[in-house]
């Protein structure tokens, strides 16, 4: 186990904004990588990994065939950066890698907390990741900055009454499958028809917050409540990842605010702006807690961080946990405190 969790062999599956950027992190820091997975009928098959990241030496090409490439390259893990819900096809994707005998660590957000829905789909991984004697985890941004940050601070106060975060992210910094998510360039009507349809998912911070919970002790009232607000463009404005300029009056994006009731009294909140930036905005992620009377006791608060490369290292740096951890589906709340993987050395 040691020699694995020291310097296991990678796959990446997914060679997008995320996967790519991840992929450079690992490489500058001498990382195993043994295979890229790409969509069937992707343009990127055959490519080289290196090229694709455009890091000269890197000579694994990308494969669409996820079995075969699997069953040659033999990973210990799997790194998944392709969608953000644990649906059909997602689960498809684990559940090759599973089947192959590799543990799977993934930034879709749904798997932060799979179990903080009622989703058939996580049991049935969670079984076979457990007959297969694997660890299937969720991680990302939400890890540091919104989760263990947060709940270290909560370890530093005597009387917790709530805890409330704010935090920015720019679609621009992500590929098109966020953009598509945070409806970047819809009317306001078509926001609203999506809003109330069945295929709204819940929220990223829905999922943050059912972990947030879980890391800090509280046990849920019940479902997190979620409300959204559109933010509409006052001028015309690039949209840098869908190649186009979002004009007056359509969406950069939104802002969910996710509100968790807890037994113990405590309440808990996150709002989640995300949109296509304008000019001098940065990203950020701000935290008061009050005690039970409603009184500021804590503010932290995190500006210009870049969430994306926060992203992909954070889950660059999960990866001995999650080879080291019980077999089955395990959230960020089972792991130990997030750390800088030392075993990787830089150039
Ligand atoms: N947890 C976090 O902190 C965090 C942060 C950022 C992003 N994310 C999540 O990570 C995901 C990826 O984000 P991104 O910015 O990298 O998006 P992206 O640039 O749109 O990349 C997604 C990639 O997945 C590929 N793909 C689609 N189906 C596939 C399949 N069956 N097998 C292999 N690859 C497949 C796509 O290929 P094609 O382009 O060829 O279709 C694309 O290259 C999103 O769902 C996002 O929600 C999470």
């Amino acid at each position: 186990m040691s020699d694995i969790k020291e310097s296991p062999r990678i796959a990446v599956c997914g060679v997008g904004a995320m996967g790519l950027d991840i992929i450079r992190v690992l490489h500058s820091r001498h990382a195993n990588i043994v295979a890229g997975i790409v969509r069937p009928g992707s343009d990127k098959a055959g490519r080289h990994l290196g090229e694709l990241a455009g890091v000269p030496g890197l000579a694994v090409p990308a494969r669409a065939d996820a079995e075969r490439a699997l069953s040659d390259a033999r990973p210990d893990i799997v790194i998944v950066t392709v969608s953000t819900y644990l649906d059909d096809a997602q689960y498809e994707i684990f559940s090759s890698a599973v089947r192959a005998g590799a543990n799977v660590i993934t930034l879709a957000e749904e798997m932060l907390h799979p179990f903080a829905t009622d989703n058939g789909l996580a049991r049935e991984l969670d079984a076979l990741a457990k007959r297969h004697k694997v660890t299937v985890t969720g991680t990302g941004h939400q890890d540091a900055y919104w989760v263990n940050l947060i709940s270290v601070l909560a370890g530093s106060t005597h009387d917790l009454g709530s805890v409330t975060g704010r935090l920015s992210w720019n679609v621009d910094d992500f590929g098109p499958t966020l953009a598509e998510l945070q409806r970047v360039g819809t009317t306001a009507e078509e926001f609203t028809r999506w809003l109330g349809s069945a295929e709204r998912r819940p929220t990223f911070t829905y999922y943050a917050l059912h972990t947030l919970a879980e890391v800090i002790g509280l046990t849920p009232l019940g479902p997190a409540e979620t409300t959204t607000e559109p933010v509409i463009a006052q001028r015309d404005t690039h949209c840098g990842v869908l190649g186009t300029t979002i004009r007056q009056g359509r969406l950069l994006g939104y802002v969910d605010t996710d509100v968790l009731y807890t037994k113990e009294g405590v309440r808990l909140s996150i709002s989640s702006q995300g949109k296509v930036y304008e000019e001098g905005e940065t990203d950020y992620n701000e935290w008061n807690l009050t005690d039970s009377d409603g009184n500021p006791t804590l503010h932290l608060r995190n500006s210009d961080v870049q969430s994306a490369h926060t992203t992909c290292a954070t889950l660059v740096n999960r990866i001995p946990d999650v080879i080291t951890a019980r077999p089955g589906i395990v959230t960020i709340a089972e792991l130990p405190q997030l750390r800088y993987w030392t075993g990787l050395h830089h150039a």
